[in-house]
């Protein structure tokens, strides 16, 4: 372990319970890799304490720090600047410190998502085909936004509440259309790209009861759930002979940018620090 000094940077991750966060190992790892001296801690703050605790990150010296459930919509508004992308999905999950004192919000998760399918499946070309995405939840909304900005030209959502989806579709704008959640086995024919957002096939949920046959050979397939590594919608899709990318990359390319702002250095998502990550 790196020795601090008293220059050492800081950030951290607010969140409620903030226990089960991995950032933590996920930044020290890259801090030790580049000797940087610095530090990236657990923040618990309770809901009602947020603001407080958030401005207090620059009276702190805090570089900044990432923001975890249930503080992600707080952060958007507590924040000075929010970028665009931030704004269109509606929530922050990170904050920067600017040297005024100000805080600049940011929200990398689409940015996560499509660098770990770039990583995964270089050669994917998003604009080349319709992407199925399952699922109108929080993560949704990156997702969908973060494919449409990458030039998906057709993206059809789908999701138990329709309601939620018509939202989703409607916030973000762009070529979506809703199909109901009944259908999602037939939505998959002649579709590029399959996506599960939702929480089904996680550890202690049921898994996705999906169709695949109508999905093409060429469709790569992948899914945010990370815990189990290999779902059973990845495994099924691999047994088919589709391409698969799993969710773990998105969580660690997610956390690059905020890395680079507080530390000075773009890491990088090798495995080394999947296995570091994947361990119990
Ligand atoms: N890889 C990463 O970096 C990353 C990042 C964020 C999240 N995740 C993972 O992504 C998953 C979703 O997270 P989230 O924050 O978006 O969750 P969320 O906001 O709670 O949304 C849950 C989604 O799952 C759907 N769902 C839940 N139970 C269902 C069921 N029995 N049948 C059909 N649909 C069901 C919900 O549909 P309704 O709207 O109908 O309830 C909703 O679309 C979690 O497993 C999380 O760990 C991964």
């Amino acid at each position: 372990m790196t020795m601090l000094t008293g220059k050492a940077r800081i950030a951290g991750v607010m969140g409620w319970p903030v226990g089960h966060s991995r950032s933590p190992r996920l930044h020290g790892f890259w801090l030790a890799q580049h000797r940087i001296d610095g530090a990236y801690v657990p923040l618990a703050v309770p809901p009602a304490r947020f603001e407080q605790a958030a401005r207090a990150l620059a009276a702190l010296g805090f570089a900044g720090a990432n923001v975890t459930l249930p503080h992600k919509q707080a952060a958007l508004a507590v924040a000075d600047t929010v970028e665009l992308r931030a704004r269109r999905i509606g929530a922050v999950n990170t904050l920067v410190v600017r040297e005024d004192g100000t805080l600049a919000g940011d929200n990398t998760d689409g940015y996560g998502f499509i660098a770990n399918l770039r990583q995964g499946a270089p050669d994917f070309a998003p604009e080349r085909g319709a992407a199925v995405v399952l699922g109108a939840g929080g993560s949704a909304r990156a997702v969908v936004a973060a494919l449409l900005d990458a030039g998906v030209p057709e993206l059809r959502l789908l999701n138990r509440t329709r309601a939620r989806a018509e939202e989703l579709a409607s916030a973000v704008g762009g070529n979506v259309t809703v199909v109901d959640w009944t259908e999602r086995s037939e939505s998959l024919a002649g579709a590029a790209l399959l996506v599960n957002t939702t929480t089904l096939g996680m550890s202690g949920q049921p898994p996705l009861a999906l169709d695949l046959g109508l999905l093409p050979p060429g469709a790569l397939v992948t899914d945010i759930v990370y815990a189990p590594l290999r779902t059973d919608l990845l495994e099924r899709a691999s047994r088919r002979g589709n391409r698969t990318v799993d969710g773990l990359g998105m969580l660690l390319h997610q956390a690059r940018p905020g890395f680079a702002a507080w530390f000075g250095v773009m890491p990088e998502v090798t495995p080394e620090l999947r296995r570091v990550m994947e361990a119990p």
